[in-house]
């Protein structure tokens, strides 16, 4: 088979050989009966890096996201999400199918939310408006090219939130690059927010998981919910065993995938019909405008070995993972350069 460079996404990660010893030795029982001792441990570990009451161990970041909004809510409440957001934009209607709450937008210029419009958007409930209960950030951001949201603006927030009597829910499948990329603990973010989800099968490199911590009541009524929706899973340790490993070793490493996202979006950017934004790249991913259609450059990269997505009509997105090193980078750089030159 001709070797592939997989810039599609951080999910098509496989897991390292220290995750399959610890998947073939993890120690069992059944989660929905609450006796898995190795997810215990992973769900302590990641409220211990969060610096959060519990974690619950999630099959996904998007049931992670919908647990955390439907635990928030009532039907009929009404959230806040920036216009791009994951899970208004790429969870099948989650918030509204599965929640029954009201979605409201605002906008996030260059990543970053816009505090005013938010300020101006909530509302109490009265006899005729819908009550503003939750607002949903999403740190890094995936569609706003893996932006930051700084720490002050969530703190901004968060007192906002508090003052309004409105929940925080980080959609943070990756945190931990916003953390690394920043030298920032993931914990002062999350100590920001009601509830945080992240993601193992991203960056981190896991097959399955997400986690999704925050107090103690709070993680027991998600966990009924969790039920409620079908993500009770039973010898989950063989699961968590990877997520144990991603906590302990595959944080630091994202730095790598950091660099080689700039490296990428250096050796790319003034190719012909296209533009990058090289400042713009913060974490692990590199978005590239094209002034024609991106489906066709997609394919023809596709042919010589390098794979990545056309996520609008004139959009391609590339993201850098534990699966591809610098080397790799290089040769990406030089098909695109063949590829977009011709
Ligand atoms: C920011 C963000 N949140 C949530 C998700 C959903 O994660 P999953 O694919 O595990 O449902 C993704 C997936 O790419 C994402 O990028």
């Amino acid at each position: 088979m001709t070797r592939r460079i997989d810039l599609r996404s951080d999910t098509v990660t496989r897991p390292t050989p220290a995750m399959y010893k610890a998947m073939a030795e993890a120690e069992l029982g059944d989660d929905v009966l609450g006796d898995d001792p190795t997810v215990h441990k992973l769900e302590e570990a990641a409220a211990a890096k969060l610096g959060k009451e519990a974690g619950l161990f999630v099959p996904s970041g998007s049931m992670a996201n919908n647990i955390a909004i439907k635990t928030h809510t009532k039907p009929g409440d009404e959230a806040l999400f920036d216009w791009e957001a994951h899970s208004l934009c790429m969870e099948v209607g989650g918030p509204a199918a599965l929640a029954g709450v009201l979605t409201r937008q605002f906008r996030s210029p260059g990543g970053v939310p816009d505090v005013d419009e938010i300020a101006a958007a909530i509302r109490p409930e009265t006899l005729h408006s819908p009550g503003t209960r939750l607002l949903v950030l999403e740190n890094t951001h995936n569609r706003l090219g893996g932006a930051i949201i700084p720490l002050d603006v969530h703190r901004h927030l968060f007192s906002l939130a508090k003052e309004t009597g409105m929940m925080v829910h980080v959609d943070g499948a990756r945190l931990f690059n916003a953390a690394v990329a920043t030298g920032t603990p993931a914990s002062e973010f999350a100590a920001q927010a009601d509830s945080v989800s992240f993601c193992l099968s991203k960056g981190l490199g896991c097959p399955v998981g997400s986690l999704l911590c925050g107090t103690r009541d709070f993680v027991e009524r998600a966990r009924r919910v969790r039920k409620l929706f079908g993500g009770g899973m039973r010898q989950a340790g063989i699961l968590a065993a990877c997520g144990v490993v991603a906590l302990e070793t595959m944080i630091e490493r994202l730095a790598d995938d950091h660099s080689n996202a700039k490296r990428l979006a250096m050796g790319i950017h003034g190719l012909p019909g296209t533009c990058v934004d090289v400042e713009a790249v913060a974490t692990n991913m590199v978005y590239l405008t094209t002034t024609g259609s991106a489906k066709p450059i997609e394919d023809k990269l596709a042919e010589r070995g390098v794979l990545c997505i056309a996520t609008s009509p004139k959009r391609i997105r590339l993201v850098t993972h534990k699966d591809v090193s610098a080397a790799d980078i290089e040769e990406a750089i030089e098909v695109f350069r063949l590829t977009i030159n011709i």
